[in-house]
């Protein structure tokens, strides 16, 4: 029976990217974003299908637990297993902490945070019945280094280091692998929001001298999907064209 993959946040950027490469390697796969309006004017079900696999939208916003309950409900009801998790969906609200208001900091840690236990938890219980699966979540530069102007959405990426390492430890002996990558500067909708001051600041920092691209991404997160990697666990792979070394 084909494996199947849920990716949070797949309408577009990495998510997307990430759905279309593990659609390649022959999982069927659960896309997932917050409302229906990220899917509208957006072939990425059409794309996966024509790549003979079997697709499905399923809307959730993935910082609230009880709509991820029903989700993992609904994706193994549809797929019958759950054999590769992505926890991909994220925002940023940037600010100095100074002036950053108390609930800017709560939006990002509940999206980019919670929304990792809520699924390590629920997609996890069903992968240690199976005694199988990959759990790869997308962290960030940010968490390893810091990033002035983004504490709350710092805060969130090494969190999601720590969680994979415990749940590494947590899962391990049931047959799952937990792991994380850590993206440098991507260009996605995401990045897109920086000032040219901010992009060329960071340009001069990276070794490679370019921003890296989503299916740079996807092909990390296609390896640890993947048998190959079957005794890769608790690792985050920095993919940042050498930002730091
Ligand atoms: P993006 O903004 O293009 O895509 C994120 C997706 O997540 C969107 O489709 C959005 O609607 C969805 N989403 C947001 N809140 C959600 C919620 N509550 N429930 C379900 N879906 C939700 O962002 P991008 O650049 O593709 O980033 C993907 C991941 O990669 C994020 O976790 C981000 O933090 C991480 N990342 C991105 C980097 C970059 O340079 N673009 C660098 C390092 C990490």
């Amino acid at each position: 029976m084909a494996k199947t993959a849920l990716i949070t946040g797949s309408a577009r950027g990495i998510g997307a990217a990430i759905a279309l490469r593990l659609a390649k390697d022959g999982y069927n796969i659960a896309l997932n974003d917050v409302n229906e309006g990220m899917f509208e004017n957006n072939d990425i079900e059409e794309r996966i299908k024509a790549l003979g696999v079997e697709c499905e939208k399923f809307i959730c916003d993935v910082s609230k637990y009880d709509q991820c309950e029903a989700m993992v409900k609904a994706v193994k009801e549809r797929f019958g297993s759950i054999d590769c998790l992505v926890n991909n969906a994220g925002i940023t609200r940037d600010g100095l902490a100074a002036r950053m208001p108390e609930e800017q900091y709560d939006l990002v840690i509940a999206v980019n945070q919670k929304s990792v236990f809520n699924l390590m938890k629920l997609a996890g219980s069903v992968m240690m019945r199976q005694k199988s699966g990959k759990i790869i979540s997308l962290a960030s530069v940010a968490g390893l280094y810091g990033n002035p102007g983004q504490i709350n959405y710092s805060a969130s990426k090494a969190a999601i280091i720590g969680m994979t390492k415990t749940m590494a430890k947590e899962l391990g002996s049931r047959g799952i692998t937990v792991n994380a990558v850590a993206p440098g500067f991507i260009s996605t909708p995401m990045t897109d929001k920086l000032t040219e001051e901010q992009k060329n600041r960071m340009l001069e920092q990276i070794a490679m001298k370019r921003y890296g691209t989503v299916d740079e991404i996807a092909g990390v997160v296609s390896f640890l999907a993947s048998d190959d990697a079957s005794y890769v666990t608790g690792q985050v792979i920095e993919i940042s064209g050498g930002l730091m070394m």
